[in-house]
This record gives C-alpha cells, sequence and structure tokens, in this order.
C-alpha cells in the first residue's frame, strides 16, 4: 500500500477479539484470506500506513491472531487482552488504561475494503468541526444484512443494532443509513463514558455504538462522514469473505484491464494483490497468480495455470495448466502445457519446456529443450541442451540431493537416468536408455545400456515349449 500522510494525535484500536460465530469454522474469520491477505492484515496495513500506533484487542484465538500480524512486521503494534467477549463495548473497555492520545480511531478488524480516503475524511471532519464522536456511515437500502442501523431525528442521532430493532418490530426500511464500524472518538469522552455503557438486554454485550447516543443524549458534537458501503463491507459469514473477494478481486482486474492486460474470463481469475502485470500480457481462464508475481509485457498465461512468487519476462508463454512456482521464467521461453516449475528454477531465453516436465532448483540455459517428460532437479543446464522424453536426473539418494551439471549442446537421449553428482561434458552425446554414473567428457558419446541380444527363429520353439507347458496344465 502507499504511503500516506502521517496522521498525527490519534491512536487505533482494532477489535479483534470477537468469536466468529457466524463463520461456522474452527479458525477465527480473520485468518481468512482476501486475494492473498488475511482480514486482519487490511485495517492494520491502512493504519500503518498513515503512522498510525495502534492497539490490537486479542482474545478468541489470539495467538493464531498474532502469529499472523507479527509476519508483517508492523510498527507501533500493541496488544491487549480481552479474555472474555462481551461486546465491542467491553472489547474497548479492555484497552482503556492504554489509551493516550488526543483521540481514538476504533475500527473493527472485520474490514478489508476500507480505502485510505475514508479514513483522511473522517479525520478531516472530527477536527474541523471539533466534534466528539465521528463516525462512517453508508447508504443501504436493504434489509436483509445485519449491519447496526443510524436513526436521526429532533438533532438527536443513535446506532441501533438489527438485533434490538427485530426485537422492538421495528420496520427496517425506515433505516437507510448503516453504520460501518469506523468511529474516531475524543479519549476523554471515551474513558469518561466507557464505564456507563450498559449490557444490551437482547444480547447481554456492551455495545461500542452506544457511545453515540450517549454523547447526543449530551449534546456533544456528533459528525458523520458517508462512505460507499462496498469499502465498509464487514465480513461476518462465507457468504460475506466470498462477496468481499470478488470486489477485491475485480478492482485489481479492472485496473490492470485499464493498463492494457488482456483477461479472458475475470470470474474465473484468482489474484492476489502484491501483483504486477505489463501492459499487452493476455491472461486466460481459471488463471491464478499469487503472492508477489511479476509478469512482463506481451507475455500470455494459458488456462489452467498458476504462477506463484514468479518473475515471468516479457514475450514468455505458459501454456494451458502449468504451475511456475517460486520461479523466474525469461523472454521468449515457452512453458507447458502440463508443466511444473518450481524451487528457485530459472528457465532462460528461448527455452522450451513442455508438457509433463518438472524443473527443480534448476537453471535451464537459453534455447535448451526438454519437450516431454523428464524431471531435471538440482541441476545446470547449460544452452542449447536437447533433453530427450523420459530423462530423469536421479538428484536425490536418500539422503542429501546432488548436483546434475549439463553443458552446452549435450544431448541426452531419450529414456536416461542421470545420477548425481554428475557431469555430461559439452557436446556430448548420451545414448537413449543409458544409466550414467561417470562424469562424461566433452565431445563425447556414451553408450550404458546392456546390448540387445536376438535369437533368430526363437519364437517357434518358445512355442512349442509353451504348448506343452499347456497341456501339463489342462492333466
Ligand atoms: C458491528 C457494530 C454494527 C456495525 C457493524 C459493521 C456493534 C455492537 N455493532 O456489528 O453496528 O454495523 O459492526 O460491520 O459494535 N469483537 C471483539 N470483542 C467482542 C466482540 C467483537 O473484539 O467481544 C470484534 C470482532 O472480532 C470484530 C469486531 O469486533 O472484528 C466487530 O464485531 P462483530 O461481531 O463483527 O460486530 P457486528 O455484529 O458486525
Ligand atoms: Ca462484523
Amino acid at each position: 500500500m502507499k504511503k500516506n500522510k502521517t496522521i498525527q494525535n490519534i491512536q487505533a484500536i482494532v477489535l479483534a477479539a470477537g468469536k466468529s460465530s457466524r463463520f461456522n469454522t474452527s479458525k477465527t474469520k480473520l485468518s481468512y484470506k482476501i486475494c492473498g491477505q488475511e482480514i486482519i492484515a487490511y485495517p492494520l496495513t491502512l493504519l500503518s500506513s498513515f503512522n498510525i500506533p495502534t492497539i490490537v484487542i486479542v482474545g478468541h484465538k489470539k495467538e493464531e491472531i498474532k502469529n499472523i500480524i507479527e509476519k508483517y512486521n508492523f510498527k507501533n503494534i500493541n496488544y491487549c487482552e480481552q479474555s472474555e467477549q462481551l461486546g465491542t463495548g467491553h472489547a474497548v473497555q479492555c484497552a482503556q488504561s492504554l489509551l493516550n492520545y488526543e483521540n481514538i480511531l476504533i475500527i473493527n478488524g472485520d474490514m478489508p475494503l476500507v480505502k485510505p480516503d475514508i479514513i483522511e475524511n473522517l479525520v478531516n471532519i472530527h477536527q474541523d468541526q471539533n466534534s466528539t464522536i465521528s463516525f462512517v456511515t453508508a447508504y443501504n437500502p436493504k434489509t436483509n444484512n445485519s449491519y447496526g442501523r443510524v436513526k436521526k431525528n429532533n438533532n438527536k442521532i443513535q446506532i441501533i443494532e438489527v438485533k434490538e430493532l427485530r426485537q422492538q418490530n421495528k420496520n427496517l426500511d425506515d433505516y437507510k443509513y448503516i453504520n460501518a464500524g469506523i468511529y474516531l472518538i475524543k479519549k476523554d469522552f471515551l474513558v469518561d463514558t466507557l464505564n456507563k455503557l450498559k449490557k444490551s438486554k437482547v444480547s447481554q454485550e456492551l455495545y461500542i455504538t452506544d457511545l453515540v447516543k450517549i454523547a447526543s443524549d449530551n449534546n456533544l458534537i456528533i459528525k458523520t462522514i458517508e462512505a460507499d458501503l462496498d469499502s465498509l463491507r464487514g465480513i461476518n459469514t462465507q457468504q460475506e469473505l466470498f462477496e468481499a473477494e470478488k470486489i477485491k478481486k475485480l478492482k485489481i482486474i479492472e485496473s490492470f484491464m485499464a493498463n492494457g492486460v488482456r483477461f479472458k474470463d475475470i470470474n474465473s481469475i484468482d489474484i492476489d494483490i502484491n501483483i504486477t502485470i505489463e501492459p499487452g500480457t493476455t491472461i486466460e481462464a481459471n488463471v491464478k497468480i499469487k503472492e508477489k508475481s511479476y509478469i512482463g509485457a506481451n507475455s500470455i498465461i494459458e488456462s489452467g495455470s498458476t504462477i506463484i512468487n514468479s518473475y515471468i519476462e516479457k514475450d514468455a508463454i505458459i501454456k494451458q495448466n502449468s504451475v511456475i512456482e517460486n520461479s523466474k521464467v525469461k523472454s521468449f521461453a515457452q512453458i507447458g502445457p502440463f508443466a511444473q516449475v518450481r524451487k528457485n528454477s530459472t528457465i532462460s531465453e528461448y527455452a522450451f519446456i513442455g508438457n509433463f516436465v518438472e524443473i527443480s532448483s534448476s537453471i535451464i540455459g537459453q534455447n535448451t529443450k526438454a519437450k516431454h517428460l523428464a524431471y531435471i532437479g538440482n541441476s545446470e543446464v547449460g544452452q542449447k541442451v536437447n533433453v530427450g522424453a523420459g530423462t530423469i536426473t536421479c538428484n536425490y539418494n536418500g539422503i542429501t540431493k546432488n548436483k546434475t551439471i549439463i553443458k552446452d549442446n549435450a544431448f541426452i537421449g531419450s529414456n536416461s537416468s542421470l545420477i548425481a553428482p554428475v557431469t555430461i561434458g559439452k557436446n556430448a552425446i548420451v545414448a537413449a536408455g543409458s544409466v550414467i554414473t561417470k562424469d562424461i567428457p566433452d565431445n563425447a558419446l556414451v553408450i550404458a545400456r546392456s546390448r540387445e541380444v536376438i535369437k533368430e527363429n526363437y519364437v517357434s520353439k518358445f512355442k512349442i515349449l509353451s504348448n506343452k507347458k499347456d497341456k501339463l496344465c489342462e492333466k
């Protein structure tokens, strides 16, 4: 995420202790990924882009959440434990003694689509209007979601949870604005008022949202800003996770399309946030592009292929159903169909890795071809090498991995086993079906297979023998 300008005088609280009960899994919903990033990492990435010091409230599955956060090395994060989940108001109460900035920004941990300008606008209005509470709302004409509803009348304002409205038999059609779950509150008011929250009679929880009614009853200044509902989606259910990911994914793809990338079927693409694709490239259906991958200009990624944390240079072709993982494919190289390149491998310019070929921890030189059914592991393969069908580098002896070196212009005949460590010299020819255990010098021909034995007219003798055997069996 781009660096935003530092926001001062603000400390944030991210609520991440909830039980995820509507999610119906053994893991917390906050650990699920949207376009490659865990839900909890979104608000924290956003806040850290503004350099806002942050307290994360943890409780349910706290180690799982902390482990995720630690991976990101955010600066200025502290944790506070809410040992019993008694509601969002109770969660904030737990952090009370750690609050030491003028204003406190409270944000739900389950909001993965919030845009930076929402935070900026909220801060601006809060400061300009000297407001006690400022919070984010959205227009929402639907009645089938569980967002708290904002009620304004006679200069009074409050947030009412849907559960409460239902219990009071209120018509949800009368409430067109929802509470997003992002609040900026003066610390002094917050600290004075938190302990006045009362349990909801419906859920027995303390609601952070009730602070709005308390401030309103005391005629304090309350401001709201409106944003689009899609950016404010909270994730409570698998369905909401699916919808949020769809929105995020579409935004990523749309920005690539605007930049000249061709997508043949956007619905079937799985793409992460940290991807770069240069103009002129075509991405076919059912393609996954994950983690930190780069795809250069005018390349083609054919259907069913997966690119994970890999660097594909311009003008490369990844044919159908191939997997490239933690590797580099250089310009004009061609991979697949049905090939796998993994574990820090490099495929050089104009190399051709064909169907059912696996390349692992290896460097493949320019113009080298391994067109069918081969395994090349822990190898350094030079330029213009021809690797025949069925070639296997036997790189593992059960204990250690060993290296195979194949020098420029060598020719490896089909169905050869190269028992590593071993070197095949420049221009050397390995005859088909060979098992190579010794280094082969430059320009040599090696044949390492047992000689054929041809027994002329042996078939008729063999038939007599087999007829006799059949008769014995009949008896
Ligand atoms: C909350 C708001 C609702 C708003 C919606 C926006 C309240 C009472 N309601 O409802 O008005 O429209 O967010 O998405 O705040 N959490 C804790 N400790 C707890 C309970 C929850 O840390 O005891 C955390 C959760 O992990 C979650 C966040 O607080 O990240 C919000 O809780 P959630 O249960 O999702 O609240 P909603 O019902 O969505
Ligand atoms: Ca929620």
